[in-house]
């Protein structure tokens, strides 16, 4: 399919960040989007890249009302050589694909997201950052755009990529961040849709984030929902807890979500021959290695956040300090190594990096 390419005026063209240091997330986009439309017996057409800017939409589109969502969430970084580069890409069109069946909407080859995706980004290449902790964050949506009232899957939809320059997700940057475990609340529950990538299980969780931010914190961890026992996620990353010598995170049981950054971080710890376990944790042994010393660490991993150590965990009212409050070694050797093969600063044996051009 070939892919049309409609150039952004002089006049839409936009003013790019001045200092890249100061870049936040999320609230900064670049001059143009890849969006393509699929209908019913049709299939996916009219690819095209096209200048930023709003998109036309029935007020009946079903994607507005019953949540017929799902999005990606991926990085281009820009190596010390000029070369931008993509990090385990093709993951991300599998698991946009995997939440696509989940949600009962139409599946997006992997050539025509790769292909529209490296367009776009280097159409818009000047917006890839070279400030160090920067990267151009990628953002592939799709939505139900049939506009129709009953409940069932549309016949239509659009899939597109907007891309933006982005600095570090949380305002803590490398500090650690609190946590509040959340126990009234949940986020998902096996046999729902937490292990989609979907708009729903994000607007789950904003009452109890906001809640929890209230009283200074940063994210909820979320416990398992039939049991309120296990620990599950944080909503913006997987967790990993270090245990004496084990590293442990919860299995992909269905209520949370695969992140590609926890499978990367699994392979590094066990080709680093580290105890490595996938396994459900409870709270109870959390907070109880954090009373006996024996909680040596504990940290999220994200596209978006990458590793983002925790320094204070809350449970019931009682705060407990992982780490001294710092950023352990093991979440900083891995920060090193996960952003020396993302921005091609070493070898990659995984075969997960790609030069898309510079
Ligand atoms: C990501 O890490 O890319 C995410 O999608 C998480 C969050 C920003 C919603």
């Amino acid at each position: 399919m070939e892919i049309t390419i409609t150039p952004a005026s002089p006049d839409q063209l936009k003013k790019k960040p001045s200092d890249e240091s100061q870049l936040g997330f999320g609230d900064i986009f670049t001059d143009h989007l890849f969006m393509v439309n699929y209908a019913s017996g049709k299939g996916w057409f009219d690819p095209r890249i096209v200048p930023y800017g709003d998109i036309h939409l029935d007020p009946a589109a079903m994607g507005l009302h019953y949540g017929q969502e799902i999005f990606e969430g991926l990085k281009a970084y820009r190596g010390k050589d000029n070369g931008i580069y993509l990090f385990r890409a093709g993951d991300n069109c599998a698991r946009l694909n995997r939440s696509a069946k989940r949600l009962c909407m139409p599946e997006v080859a992997i050539d025509l997201f790769m292909e529209g995706m490296k367009k776009l980004i280097l159409m818009d290449k000047e917006w890839v950052p070279r400030t160090e902790g920067t990267s151009l964050y990628i953002r592939p949506t799709m939505l139900a755009t049939e506009p129709h009232l009953g409940v069932r899957p549309s016949r239509t939809y659009i899939f597109y990529i907007i891309i933006g320059p982005v600095g570090a997700y949380y305002k803590e940057g490398l500090n650690p961040v609190k946590i509040y475990v959340e126990d009234h609340y949940i986020r998902a529950a096996v046999g729902g849709t937490g292990d989609a990538k979907t708009a729903g299980n994000y607007a789950a969780s904003l009452l109890a984030t906001e809640l929890a931010m209230k009283k200074g914190f940063t994210q909820v961890l979320w416990l398992d929902a039939a049991e309120k026992k296990y620990v599950e996620e944080v909503g913006t990353m997987n967790m990993f807890f270090v245990i004496g010598d084990e590293i442990i995170t919860a299995p992909l049981n269905g209520s949370i979500l695969p992140g590609i950054t926890r499978d990367s971080v699994l392979h590094i710890l066990k080709d680093w021959g580290l105890a490595v376990s996938e396994r459900s944790l409870t709270i109870d042994e959390v907070i109880a290695a954090a009373e006996s010393g024996s909680l040596k660490e504990a940290f999220g991993t994200g596209t978006a956040a990458v590793i983002s150590p925790v320094g204070q965990i809350t449970f019931k009212g009682k705060d407990y300090v992982v780490a001294g409050g710092k950023m352990g070694d093991l979440s900083l050797r891995l920060y090193d190594e996960i952003t020396a093969l993302q921005y091609a600063g070493k070898p990659d044996p995984y075969g997960w990096v790609e030069r898309i051009g510079e």
